[in-house]
C-alpha cells in the first residue's frame, strides 16, 4: 500500500492515511487501497476494532484530492463517488467497530469518511467542514446523507450551504464528535475505548451495530422486529450463555469472539 499504514496490535488495527504533503487528501489510489484493506479486514476475526486516522498533527483528511478531480468529466466524477461509496460502506457495515481519530482537518471527504465510522473522537485542534460548494460541486462521499442523520437536517444544510468550518467543541456540541481529547492523547484514548469494546461480546457488539445501522433505514415497526430477530440470534452464542451465567453466579464474564 502506497498511501496507507496499518498496524495491528491487541486486536486493534490502526489505519493511517499517509499523504501528509496533500494533508492526507483522498486520491483515487488511496480510495482503492482503503477499499482493498477494509475488504481484507472485514474477513479477519483477529481484528475487532479499527481506528482510522491521518498522518501528522495538522490534518485527518483534507477532502477528496482536488488536483485529480479538476480535469474530470461527469462520468469520472460519478465513478469516483461510487468508489468512495464502496470503500466507506465497508467501513460502515463491517462487523468490526470503527473509530475515527480526528487529528486535525476533517473537510469534505475527510468529514465524510469520519462519518462513515461508528464513533468519532476529535483532537482539540480538529476542524470539521463540508466546503464542496466553494469548489462548484457538492458533497459526494456521503455528506448530504450521513451528516443530516447525525446532526439533523437544519444543521447539515447550514454546514453544507455556508461551508463554515467548525471546531472540535462545536462538533461535540452538535453530536458530530463523540468526545474531544488533547491531541497528544488521541490515539491512547481511542485504544482505551477499543479495549473496552473488545472486552464485551464481539458478536453481540456487531449485532447491535447491525441493528442500529439497518434500523435507521427502516420505519420504527420494522426496525423493532429486526431488533428482536437479532436479539434472538445472540441467544445461539457461547457468549450469551457465559455472560448470563456469570451474572447469576456473581463472577466476571469471560466474553470472547465474533
Ligand atoms: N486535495 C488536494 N490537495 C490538497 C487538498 C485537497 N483536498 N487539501 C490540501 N491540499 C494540498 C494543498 O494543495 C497544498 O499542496 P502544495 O503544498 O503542493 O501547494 C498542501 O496540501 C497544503 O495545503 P495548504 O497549503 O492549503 O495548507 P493550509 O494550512 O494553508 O490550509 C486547508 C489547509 C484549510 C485544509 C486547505 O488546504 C484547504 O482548504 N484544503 C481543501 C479543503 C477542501 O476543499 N476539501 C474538500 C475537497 S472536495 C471533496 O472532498 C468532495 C467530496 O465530497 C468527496
Amino acid at each position: 500500500m502506497n498511501n496507507l499504514l496499518m498496524d495491528v496490535e491487541n486486536e486493534v488495527a490502526v489505519i493511517t492515511i499517509n499523504r501528509p504533503k496533500a494533508l492526507n487528501a483522498l486520491n483515487k489510489e488511496t480510495l482503492e487501497e482503503l477499499d482493498q484493506c477494509l475488504g481484507d479486514i472485514e474477513k479477519r476475526k483477529d481484528i475487532k476494532v479499527v481506528i482510522l486516522t491521518g498522518s501528522g498533527e495538522k490534518s485527518f483528511v483534507a477532502g477528496a484530492d482536488i488536483s485529480e478531480m479538476v480535469g474530470e468529466n461527469a462520468a469520472e466524477g460519478q465513478a469516483r463517488g461510487m468508489l468512495a461509496y464502496r470503500a466507506f460502506k465497508k467501513l460502515e457495515d463491517m462487523p468490526q467497530v470503527s473509530i475515527a481519530a480526528v487529528n486535525g482537518f476533517a473537510l469534505g471527504g475527510g468529514c465524510e469518511i469520519a462519518m462513515a465510522c461508528d464513533i468519532r473522537v476529535a483532537a482539540e485542534n480538529a476542524k470539521f467542514g463540508q466546503p464542496e460548494v466553494n469548489l462548484g460541486t457538492m458533497p459526494g462521499f456521503g455528506g448530504t446523507q450521513r451528516l443530516p442523520r447525525l446532526v439533523g437536517k437544519g444543521r447539515a444544510k447550514e454546514l453544507i450551504f455556508t461551508t463554515d468550518m467548525i471546531d472540535a467543541q462545536e462538533a461535540y456540541r452538535i453530536g458530530l464528535a463523540n468526545k474531544v481529547v488533547p491531541q497528544a492523547e488521541l490515539i491512547k484514548y481511542c485504544k482505551e475505548m477499543a479495549a473496552k469494546i473488545i472486552s464485551k461480546g464481539s458478536f453481540a457488539v456487531s449485532m447491535a451495530k447491525k441493528a442500529i445501522n439497518s434500523g435507521l433505514d427502516m420505519d420504527l415497526s420494522n426496525g423493532l422486529v429486526m431488533e428482536a430477530v437479532l436479539f434472538g440470534l445472540t441467544f445461539a452464542t457461547a457468549d450469551k450463555k457465559e455472560g448470563m451465567s456469570a451474572f447469576l453466579e456473581k463472577r466476571p464474564a469471560k466474553l470472547t469472539d465474533f
